[in-house]
């Protein structure tokens, strides 16, 4: 059975936690930095934000303070829409190593493939910002690089020039939206599937069903979710600013949901919300 200690090792053969901590909307200062010391604490050595989440500051004094081993912890973050050429991406980085107070990131992705301030002219800045986010591994400011919110034919445009190919692809992902067509192309690719919102932002919580399924393993309609995403190879990056809700979302490994039952999951599609189009969103 797998641990909450345990990886998976991406494409470039680095070792990246099977489970995340999320921070979107977690509002920077007091609240961010105790959510992410509460995290550290329940075992979590993974930690997910962004710069648009404005809280790097927050997640970087918790890490100071939780005094744990720089190299014992897995920092990702993402570079924003409006860096839209290579000079922007390069400062953005710094930027967020800066607010971060580390001098390397595990992981750094693309936020969003086609960003409202250059919609349709995506290709040639996706293009531009790869090569800045290239050049960081080469100086060793990052580890891995990857993508998030990307569709097939984002990273198809991607793969052709990428002299690394991405490492992941992180995007909304449970059993309300299970992404079939960008999952199996990511897969087909190597890249290793992030699932960020695994509770989609908690709109599958009611589901009658899901929390009858999840009374039958004696855990929560949480717990079920975040475990179906582990079992399906997925990454999971549940959220939470709550203390008792953080240590419930990694009490996930001293149980198996059953094939039949992973499968009875899969049939939950439309439970919740579902994934937003990278095309026309407003940012
Ligand atoms: P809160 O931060 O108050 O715990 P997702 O990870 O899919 O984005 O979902 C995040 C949302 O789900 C947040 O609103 C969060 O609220 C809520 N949430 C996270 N964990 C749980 C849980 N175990 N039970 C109920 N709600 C949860």
């Amino acid at each position: 059975m797998i641990s909450k200690n345990a990886t998976y090792t991406l494409n470039n053969g680095k070792k990246i936690p099977i489970i995340g901590f999320g921070t979107w909307q977690i509002p920077d200062g007091q609240l961010a930095k105790d959510s992410v010391l509460h995290a550290l604490e329940a075992g979590y050595v993974h930690i997910d934000t962004a710069a648009v989440y404005r809280n790097e500051a927050s997640v970087g004094d918790a890490i100071i303070e939780s005094k744990i081993k720089r190299e014992s912890l897995y920092i990702t973050t993402k570079l924003w829409n409006d860096n839209i050429d290579y000079r922007m991406a390069k400062a953005a980085i710094k930027e967020s190593l800066t607010k971060l107070q580390l001098d390397y990131l595990d992981l750094y992705l693309i936020h969003w493939p086609n960003p409202k301030p250059i919609r349709d002219a995506w290709q040639n800045r996706n293009s531009d910002v790869w090569i800045a986010m290239e050049e960081a591994v080469e100086e060793g400011l990052i580890k891995s690089i990857g993508v998030s919110n990307f569709r097939e034919h984002h990273l198809k445009a991607l793969l052709e020039y990428a002299k690394i190919v991405p490492a992941v692809n992180q995007i909304y992902l449970n059993p309300s939206d299970q992404q079939e067509a960008v999952v199996k192309f990511s897969k087909k690719h190597g890249l290793l599937l992030e699932a960020y919102s695994p509770l989609g932002t908690g709109s599958i919580l009611d589901d009658v069903q899901l929390n009858k399924l999840a009374a039958t393993y004696n855990k929560t309609a949480s717990q079920l979710a975040i475990r179906w995403s582990l079992q399906k190879g997925y990454l999971p990056l549940p959220k939470s600013a709550n203390r008792h809700r953080i240590f419930e979302n990694i009490n996930v490994f001293d149980f198996e949901i059953s094939d039949t039952d992973m499968k009875v999951i899969d049939g939950y599609r439309g439970i919740g919300k579902l994934a937003p189009d990278a095309d026309i969103v407003e940012y």
